[in-house]
């Protein structure tokens, strides 16, 4: 396909395929905040934060403009930047921000997009809106719902890449909330504990209990003490007794494509599994619902698996 080009904060920016201005910007090296994108999913354009300035002054959401030949857009004038820090005050004032104590802190994009832009006070009212408990009833996943920001994540990712569906949006404007199926908690769901909400969930609204289990292929594992080095939770992950304890399946650490992937197995220089056998997700699910009782597992889990499993 012949190569366009585009210019973005005045740079030359070259594109083939990219379905939107943010992988053109991202693709090209310029970093546009988003906290609804994901490129392996539909895209919802809830978010408003990776609004950008085009040649004429008009604003729009980067994940939601094709790019075209030619094109120019800016990503740092005067009104983008007061734009981002508007929505991550509102943002802000719908999110229960108790940051020294959440699960999240240090890896939560919110967090982080709030100090880039100095948005350290609270300009509007908190919406109180948010009265759903948390849902504890999972074996593996946390539900926080006064942490979300509702950016549909969690939702296009159990619909669209695990095939289940089992968390929707409900009620509308201020009630509007993320909740399981018609309302139920997550153990009376589909929901097989598989952890891709959490693996995408920019707050800690979603995040994996303290039940993870990590393996090592000890006949592969030289001992380099990488995984430890790798690991937020200071799990043993050496030692496949003490690790169950720490591990948080800490999936979150997503590649570069979006692909989740456990911090100490992309730390691995052997590629000892330190992570289940990777390459069949339902022979894991299988061997853990017999010896321990549902876990969430990486890999790409469809429901026809699933249901072999069970
Ligand atoms: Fe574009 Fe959320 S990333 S609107």
């Amino acid at each position: 396909m012949a190569e366009k080009k585009m210019i973005i904060d005045g740079v030359s920016c070259p594109f083939t395929t990219e379905r939107n201005v943010l992988e053109v910007a991202r693709n090209n090296g310029i970093d546009i905040p988003s906290l609804c994108y994901c490129e392996n999913l539909s895209i919802y354009g809830g978010c408003r934060l990776c609004l950008v300035e085009n040649d004429r002054g008009r604003m729009d959401a980067a994940c939601s403009m094709q790019p075209r030949d030619g094109m120019v857009v800016n990503t740092h004038t005067k009104q983008v930047l007061d734009s981002r820090r508007t929505t991550l005050q509102l943002l802000m004032s719908s999110h229960r921000a108790d940051c020294l104590t959440c699960d999240q802190s240090g890896r939560c994009k919110l967090q982080e997009y709030a100090r880039r832009y100095h948005v350290d006070e609270h300009r509007f009212e908190p919406n109180t809106y948010c009265t759903e408990p948390m849902d504890l009833s999972s074996p593996s996943i946390v539900r926080d719902p006064s942490k979300c920001i509702l950016c549909g994540l969690c939702v296009r990712t159990c619909a669209e890449i695990q095939n289940i569906g089992a968390v929707d949006f409900s009620g509308r404007g201020k009630k509007a909330h993320i909740s399981a199926d018609f309302g139920k908690t997550l153990k009376d769901t589909d929901c097989v504990g598989c952890g891709q909400c959490a693996s995408v969930c920019p707050t800690g609204a979603s995040y994996v209990s303290d039940s993870g289990i990590v393996e090592v292929d000890q006949g592969r594992c030289i001992g380099c003490k990488y995984c430890m080095a790798a690991c937020p939770y200071q799990a043993r992950i050496t030692n496949s007794e003490g690790a169950a304890e720490k591990c948080r399946f800490c999936t979150i650490s997503a590649t570069n494509n979006g692909t989740p992937m456990c911090s100490c197995v992309e730390a691995c220089p052997t590629g000892a599994r330190v992570f289940g056998d990777l390459d069949d997700p339902s022979s894991e699910l299988v061997r853990r619902i017999a010896e321990t009782g549902a876990k969430p597992i990486a890999g790409d889990l469809t429901k026809a698996k699933i249901f072999y499993a069970r």
